[in-house]
């Protein structure tokens, strides 16, 4: 049987400058270091993920084994791409997972489905893992188009991505009508949708590939509802955006999570 680490993943999105930046790590630091256990538990993920600018200062504060995770990364490695930021730029920072295809990136930034199959093709192609963004709109939930709309993102989005790195994937499912909103689907409907993802992985791959995939839910994740949503099959982890902005409560889902297990 596959055994799937637990995953915790915070989005700064656009916060967090240099001294809130080492605000935040100087108390999260500081719980950590009072829970050994947590510190040392390898069947946990967390990793948090600030605005471009606070990256580098993020790495040089953040103790092991806390991962500094980029909100986008760009398809391609250098040129005349004003703004944009590359993978091999992250590694300079010893960065091995970027966000992609976030629908505030998707929204702000027009950013499609065949761009994050690009950048997804990139991110492997450097031998880091992308942390692949997907999700309904409010307008296709109620026309009941979620399954539709999850299926098609994510045959194209993995498009040309072969069963190996296929295998090293990290799917964020998040309804964009739940981002921000202190709105998510009942526990049900996110089990019934992880399933949903995980049958899908499965006829694009096959059935051990899809298990060695790593399936996240976002979208108002809260100290509150954060385990309940871990613990529904099929879900590896969270992606957590507005929360994960106080170290405490961030700090308190990940300990919740190792509690549980
Ligand atoms: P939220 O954001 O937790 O503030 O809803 C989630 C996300 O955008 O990843």
């Amino acid at each position: 049987m596959i055994k799937r680490k637990k995953y915790i993943i915070g989005n700064w999105k656009l916060n967090n400058g240099f001294a809130e930046t080492t605000k935040y790590f100087t108390q999260f630091n500081k719980l950590l270091n009072s829970d050994k256990i947590l510190l040392n538990n390898k069947q946990l993920f967390y990793g948090l993920a600030p605005s471009y600018l606070s990256l580098a200062l993020a790495t040089k504060h953040k103790i092991s084994p806390t991962q500094i995770i980029a909100q986008d990364v760009a398809n391609v490695d250098k040129g005349s791409y004003t703004s944009q930021v590359s993978c091999s730029q992250l590694k300079d920072l010893k960065i091995k997972y970027a966000i992609i295809g976030h629908s505030e990136t998707r929204k702000y930034l027009g950013v499609t489905d065949a761009i994050v199959n690009a950048k997804a093709i990139n991110v492997f192609a450097n031998k880091m893992i992308p942390i692949i963004c997907i999700g309904e709109s409010l307008d296709e939930y109620n026309n009941k188009l979620t399954k539709k709309v999850l299926a098609n993102q994510i045959k194209t989005i993995l498009q040309n991505i072969d069963i190996l790195n296929a295998s090293k994937a990290i799917i964020a499912y998040e309804p964009l009508w739940a981002i921000g909103s202190g709105k998510t689907p009942t526990f049900e409907e996110i089990a019934k949708l992880a399933g949903f993802i995980r049958k899908t992985l499965t006829s694009l791959y096959d059935d051990t590939t899809a298990k060695q995939m790593v399936i996240l839910y976002g979208g108002s994740v809260n100290e509150n509802n954060a385990v309940s949503i871990i613990k529904q099959p099929n879900v590896d982890g969270l992606l957590i955006g507005g929360v994960s902005l106080y170290p405490d409560k961030f700090f308190k889902i990940i300990r919740d999570v190792k509690n549980e297990k």
